[in-house]
């Protein structure tokens, strides 16, 4: 039985358990039941009397609702993601690997909506303020009239949101600040808890945006419980590819926009640069394009990114084939390979397969699937593709090219960007700057690859 106060927490799920037991009842994990003091034993948790509720006032569909007033802090990648600027009286969780640039990203956000005459504060809990302030000044960012504050006591950072009427504070990190009303230690999924509980309850009651920063375990996830995830407006993942300056600010859930949109910087001396044209990046425009290579038209959130897709088809060294993929997903991987042997008698049983998208962008496009399998083909065929053509289609099973979404702006964004060809399912809608090749079936598609037979003049 536990003590008197002490529950045990899942630092995975979140949920709340009377008992230790070796495996999560509520998510199933392993060895993630931790125990946690609580403030009050559970017997003062019982009400003492019933409350009298307020009457519910309804209201109907069609009323007038006024848009959300926001807050558009001149770093546009972020405003875009965001669904065109904080909203006051939100709160959003931006989650990252260390070192990603968490910090360096809402410094600048702070300070550039700091420039356009809203008052902002950052709250370090992981620098001093010494530090925070150096790094500002080294981005050039020292004459924005940002509020520094180094603290981790949530009472001593909620009185002080209190005393300033803020428009916009980051709180840098949610694992680090603890709270007096619990006895669990930072980052226990009890304090993180009540921590982004506060700090929602305050964004919510004084009309403040609330920016927590949140570090990610290493399965991806941000660390502490899930329901930090339910407690805020929006959740943002930063990533980035190790070796490459890229940094991509993608939406997973926001009430007040898209949740597909990406923000897209570069990490540089003086902080994070915008990168306004994405497609320029994430191409390899120098030189031939070598055979295996596939550029690939898609739609990240609301803009169309061109970027090569790169296939290594070699003979196996060893009984098992390897299969690696970098920037998209192994299981998509299998079934375009499954396709491409079923369907058109290419054989990879004996052969390493090796899959990169290029710039460190992750795809999770369904309309990639053609110009993977052009990589694999034109890679296994030793065959190039032209160095002006793009690719885009959806596979099925039974090996046909499906129609995607929004083909006719894939097109114009691979015009704009001198590209003259494209490889596309049949009953795409053509555009006079580009002569298209269209294919109903994979079968047809890795055959012009074979062939080098291409529809239009070059
Ligand atoms: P940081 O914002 O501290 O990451 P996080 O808060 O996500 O842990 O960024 C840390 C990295 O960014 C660090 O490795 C150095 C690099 N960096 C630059 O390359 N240029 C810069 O101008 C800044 C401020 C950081
Ligand atoms: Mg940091």
């Amino acid at each position: 039985m536990a003590r008197d106060g002490a529950v045990y927490a899942c630092q995975s799920c979140g949920a709340v358990q009377s008992r230790w037991a070796g495996q999560c009842p509520a998510c199933g994990a392993w060895n993630t039941l931790v125990e946690e003091l609580t403030s009050r034993p559970p017997g003062a948790l019982k009400p003492t009397k019933p409350a009298r509720g307020r009457h519910l006032a309804f209201e109907g569909l069609d009323e007038a609702t006024p848009a959300p007033r926001r807050i558009a802090t001149g770093v546009e990648e972020w405003d875009r993601v965001c669904g065109g600027g904080v909203v006051p009286g939100s709160a959003i969780l931006v989650g990252g690997d260390p070192g990603v640039g968490k910090s360096t990203l809402l410094l600048q956000v702070a300070a550039s909506a700091a420039r356009r005459g809203a008052a902002c504060a950052y709250i370090s809990g992981e620098e001093a303020v010494e530090q925070v302030r150096a790094r500002a000044q080294r981005m050039g960012l020292a004459d924005a009239s940002v509020k520094l504050a180094a603290e981790t006591a949530l009472r001593a950072i909620v009185d002080g949101l209190k005393a300033e009427p803020f428009d916009l504070v980051v709180v840098d990190s949610i694992q680090t600040l603890w709270s007096d009303a619990h006895e669990a230690g930072p980052g226990s999924v009890t304090q993180v808890r009540a921590a982004a509980g506060e700090l929602v309850r305050l964004a919510k009651k004084r009309g403040v945006a609330v920016i927590l920063v949140g570090h990610v375990t290493k399965e991806g996830a941000i660390a502490g419980p899930r329901v930090v995830e339910h407690m805020v407006d929006a959740v943002f993942a930063f990533e980035g590819e190790r070796g490459y300056p890229f940094r991509i600010l993608r939406g997973a859930k926001n009430r007040f926009g898209a949740t597909d949109e990406i923000g897209v910087f570069e990490m540089g001396d003086a902080g994070l640069a915008e990168v306004k044209n994405p497609s320029a990046l994430f191409l390899n425009t120098a030189g031939e394009r070598a055979a295996g290579a596939a550029v690939f038209a898609g739609i990240e959130g609301s803009r169309p990114v061109l970027v090569e897709i790169q296939a290594l088809v070699a003979p196996s060294a060893y009984g098992t084939p390897r299969r690696a993929v970098v920037g998209w997903d192994s299981g998509r991987l299998a079934m375009i390979l499954a396709v491409l042997e079923a369907r058109c008698g290419l054989s990879f049983g004996d052969r390493d397969v090796y899959l990169n998208v290029a710039g460190g962008l992750r795809i999770s496009e369904p309309a990639a699937d053609l110009a993977a399998a052009a990589a694999l083909a034109s890679s296994a065929f030793d065959q190039a593709l032209p160095q002006d053509c793009v690719v885009f289609g959806e596979i099925s099973l039974s090996g046909e090219v499906r129609p995607v979404s929004r083909m006719d702006s894939r097109l114009k964004e691979a015009a704009k960007l001198g590209f003259r060809r494209a490889l596309g399912p049949a009953d795409a809608e053509r555009t006079d700057q580009i002569a298209f090749t269209g294919a109903s079936r994979l079968a047809d598609a890795v055959r012009r690859i074979h062939d080098a037979d291409w529809d239009g003049a070059p």
